[in-house]
């Protein structure tokens, strides 16, 4: 071994989850897991456990940076999305009959205009509703159609079922109604005038924040303003349902939650479960938008092929699709700190009120989750975190990567900023300062931080590998001699709890058939959204049997084959699904080792499965041959394999417990350049050190890091939702919604993993990546914060998010004396 190999992203295309050459072929030509990932250049002590047993052999596919199962296929444009199935003969479109007012009740309907259209086959409202009309994930609130009530502008009363889609579309224009309206609560503030919300109010703490507040050194409040998001998946909510005999009902959809919507189909429809099956083989996207928010559109579909008898499909149109389906939660943050002289919290306090939308959804858990990253990585001797739930008049926010723990770690960020500008220290030191440590590492949920080590030592690394102080000190020059560019940099950390905080969810199954050509299926609950679950598992299959990743089939996700799941949600896919699939596999290779033993007469000990063949001794055979041998002597090659997280508990009464089985750690460096008479800004270079335990695919979590920052860098600078006063969306397209662009990432963008174990015993030592990196880009809001506190260093900066050009101007402007009101 001469050069330690170094996983670090290409600073160029970072869009692409493209990794430099030396990191694949650094990871790919290592044969033992303790090297793949070198330490980064000043890596300090880690927390790994000592590699003993399984940790030191050799492994032939996991940590490998295979590409996507479906990359080449993606690039060729053969990659089959719903609508890109061939349409059965007859096969009808659906349209959706909107709502145009935000508030009061449906007085009547008149669709016989609408069935008059030539093409309309059938025209379904709430009247034509065998069950239950109920599309909600739990908590009864989300009527398919309206029959009463109206929650939102927008809001399905009807759908039509015409014999192309552009007829369905016209003819929703045709519905006669009669609606009595009342002025709408849009904002949190007109939910909080009415006092109205969707669930009830829910606070946990320690300790007496108020009192320790009032007497501490320094004491700051404020309120903070955290932004929604459109999820803006590249293919939109589409589903495609097939009638079968006797009232069964295939659905193909584009769900991250088959079960669920299984389980609604047959709910509204008023059948068994078993008579519904669910698939899913693929997302343009997902995002959280399509946890709870895909079931609507995949039952509409069924509803319109049971009642037709022909197969239906409803894929919305952009503008529909931004005006009917849910967001990430917009926040209104009324904080509160008492720190000490260095900075220390004493004492913190901060109410979470959160815009929910008209119904529950998935708010819950949401806002359950940003209360519990309210702490980010921060000690708090005294706490008390409180959120409200607040009913409006819009679409029902729902899930978005990160689930609600994004916009409580901006909260406390902000704060760490607010302190360092009020005690005039540099804002990192201020957060040092505040990091859990051994001995104070209790979260405000009762929850032990047991890794106090990694995220400090990742920060001190980063803060070494970026230069931060050497630019620190630039550009604080850079400033004193610039009156109108300002620059500002920020390194910021990231504390996110793997596991589905209802402990319930955390379960997987997988099921896995090896053939007598020795090709191996594998299916499992988890679904494929783009961010390389599938090819994850699959590594997993064929490390188990130490066979070559073409033998393994990846085969499209479905009720039918494994039941009962849980969403892919929540970064748990590959935590859960891999173990699961590595269970099935396990099983099946027990089995095969069993009769090889018997049949060769060699000891279990000594049969062995890598390179595509079985090891019996001093004997091998190709896998396949075992297989064969297998099947003859009528041993099982298929099993069921089912994993549950253990250890997580978490009593939502008592506001305490473990519920997440470990935290993901990671930090950003990011620096920018503002206009300060423009508001204009751009990031100029941005360094990522990200904990994703030992990589199971350091391609596919490199792309996953990249874009979720990217990603959230969007919702922190130039993705803004805006509300008319009457509830309409006025931002419902890319004319009016800005997402970030590829020549948005910045020209110098360097992403590393941190070498540092899982200590839990997770699938090989991994840890999860799809939401955490989100957070990462907490660093752009700050370093925006931080080039316009340049303008004036004795005062805050009244930046909320998203800080949009107008924001930062308008901060820009405020620090200048001239408010733009
Ligand atoms: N990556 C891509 N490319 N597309 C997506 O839709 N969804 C994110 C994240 N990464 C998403 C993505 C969200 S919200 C979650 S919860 C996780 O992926 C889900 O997948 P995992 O549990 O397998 O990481
Ligand atoms: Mo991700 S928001 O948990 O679907």
């Amino acid at each position: 071994m001469n050069e330690q190999p170094k996983l670090t992203a290409a600073s160029t295309s970072p869009l692409r989850g493209e990794i430099a050459p030396q990191a694949r072929e650094g990871v790919g030509n290592s044969t033992s897991a303790n090297v793949a990932l070198s330490p980064h250049p000043g890596a300090l002590t880690r927390s790994d456990p000592p590699p003993q047993g399984k940790d030191v052999e050799v492994l032939r596919h996991i940590r490998k940076p295979l590409p996507h199962d479906s990359g080449p296929k993606h690039v060729q444009g053969v990659a089959q999305y719903i609508d890109d199935i061939r349409e059965p003969e007859g096969t009808l479109h659906v349209a959706i009959g909107q709502s145009p007012k935000a508030r009061g009740r449906l007085i009547s309907l008149d669709v016989s205009a609408v069935r008059a259209v030539p093409g309309v086959v059938a025209v379904l409202t709430a009247a034509d509703i065998p069950g239950k009309n109920d599309v909600s994930p739990a908590f009864g609130d989300d009527p398919l159609f309206v029959d009463s009530d109206i929650g939102f502008l927008g809001q399905a009363l009807f759908a039509v079922v015409a014999t192309s889609r552009d007829t369905a579309r016209r003819a929703v224009k045709k519905a006669v109604m009669e609606i009595e309206s009342e002025t709408p609560s849009v904002s949190v503030d007109d939910a909080l005038e009415r006092g109205e919300t969707v669930l009830p109010d829910y606070a946990y703490g320690r300790g007496d924040p108020d009192a320790v507040i009032a007497q501490a050194p320094r004491k700051l409040e404020g309120q903070f303003r955290v932004g929604g998001q459109e999820h803006f998946y590249l293919e939109g909510q589409v589903a495609l349902a097939i009638p079968g005999e006797d009232g069964d009902i295939h659905v193909y959809s584009s769900t991250q939650h088959p079960t669920e919507v299984q389980h609604v189909v047959a709910r509204v429809l008023d059948v068994p479960d078993a008579y519904v099956t669910c698939e899913t083989r693929r997302m343009g996207g997902g995002f959280g938008g399509k946890e709870s928010q895909a079931t609507q559109w995949a039952v509409t579909a069924a509803l319109a092929a049971r009642i037709t008898g022909r197969p239906c499909k409803l894929r919305l149109d952009r503008d529909d699709d931004f005006i009917l389906t849910g967001k990430r939660h917009d926040f209104r943050c009324d904080w509160k700190v008492g720190v000490d002289e260095e900075g220390r919290i004493q004492g913190y306090a901060v109410d979470l009120l959160a815009r929910c939308g008209y119904s529950a959804d998935l708010s819950a858990g949401v806002v359950d989750r940003a209360m519990f990253h309210a702490d980010n990585a921060y000690w708090m001797p005294a706490v008390h975190i409180a959120s409200k739930r607040l009913k409006t008049n819009t679409v029902s926010n729902t899930a978005f990567r990160g689930f609600g723990g994004p916009q409580g770690m901006l909260a406390i960020e902000h704060v760490m900023d607010q302190i360092a500008w009020a005690t005039g220290r540099d804002p990192l030191d201020v957060r040092y300062a505040n990091f859990y440590r051994p001995g104070e590492n209790v979260t405000p949920y009762g929850m032990e931080v047991e890794e106090t080590d990694t995220l400090v030592n990742l920060v001190r690394t980063l803060e070494e590998t970026s230069n931060y102080r050497a630019r620190r000190k630039e550009i604080t020059a850079f400033n004193a001699s610039s009156p109108i560019m300002k620059r500002g940099i920020a390194l910021t950390p990231v504390k996110f709890g793997i596991s589905f905080t209802l402990t319930h969810m955390n379960q997987a199954g997988a099921l896995v058939h090896v053939y007598q050509d020795g090709s191996v299926h594998l299916n499992h609950g988890g679904t494929e959204m783009g961010q390389g679950l599938y090819i994850k598992v699959a590594q997993v299959v064929a490390e188990e049997f130490g066979i070559a990743m073409e033998r393994v089939r990846i085969t499209a996700t479905t009720t039918a084959k494994v039941p009962n799941t849980s969403p892919t949600a929540a970064s748990s896919g590959s935590d859960l699904n891999g173990m699961a699939a590595k269970v099935a596999a396990g099983a099946i290779k027990k089995r095969m080792i069993a009769y090889a033993s018997e049949a060769y007469g060699v000891p279990e000990e000594q049969i062995a499965f890598r390179d595509d063949r079985v090891f019996i001794g001093n004997e091998s055979l190709p896998f396949d041959e075992l297989a064969k041998k297998c099947i003859a002597a009528r041993v099982q090659l298929s099993e069921a394999g089912h994993y549950k997280t253990p250890k997580i508990t978490w009593d939502r009464a008592k506001g305490t417990g473990r519920p997440f089985f470990y935290f993901a750690y990671g930090a950003a460096c990011s620096e920018v350049i503002i206009d300060t008479l423009t508001g204009e800004n751009r990031l100029l270079r941005a360094d990522i050190l990200h904990d994703v335990g030992r990589s199971l695919n350091p391609a596919i979590d490199i792309g996953q890091i990249e874009g979720g920052f990217v990603q959230g860098m969007g919702w922190l600078t130039t993705e803004e939702l805006v509300f008319a006063k009457d509830g309409r969306l006025l931002t419902h397209a890319p004319s009016t919604y800005k997402i970030p662009v590829a020549s948005d990432v910045p020209a110098a963008f360097n992403v590393a993993l941190y070498p540092n174990a899982n200590r839990e015993e997770t699938i090989y030592r991994s840890k999860a990546v799809g939401e955490p990196p989100v957070m990462l880009a907490n660093s752009v809001f700050c370093a925006l914060a931080d080039a316009i506190h340049a303008l004036d260093p004795e005062k805050p900066v009244p930046l909320h998010a998203p800080a949009t050009p107008e924001a930062i101007l308008r901060a820009c402007e405020a620090l200048r004396g001239r408010p733009m009101g």
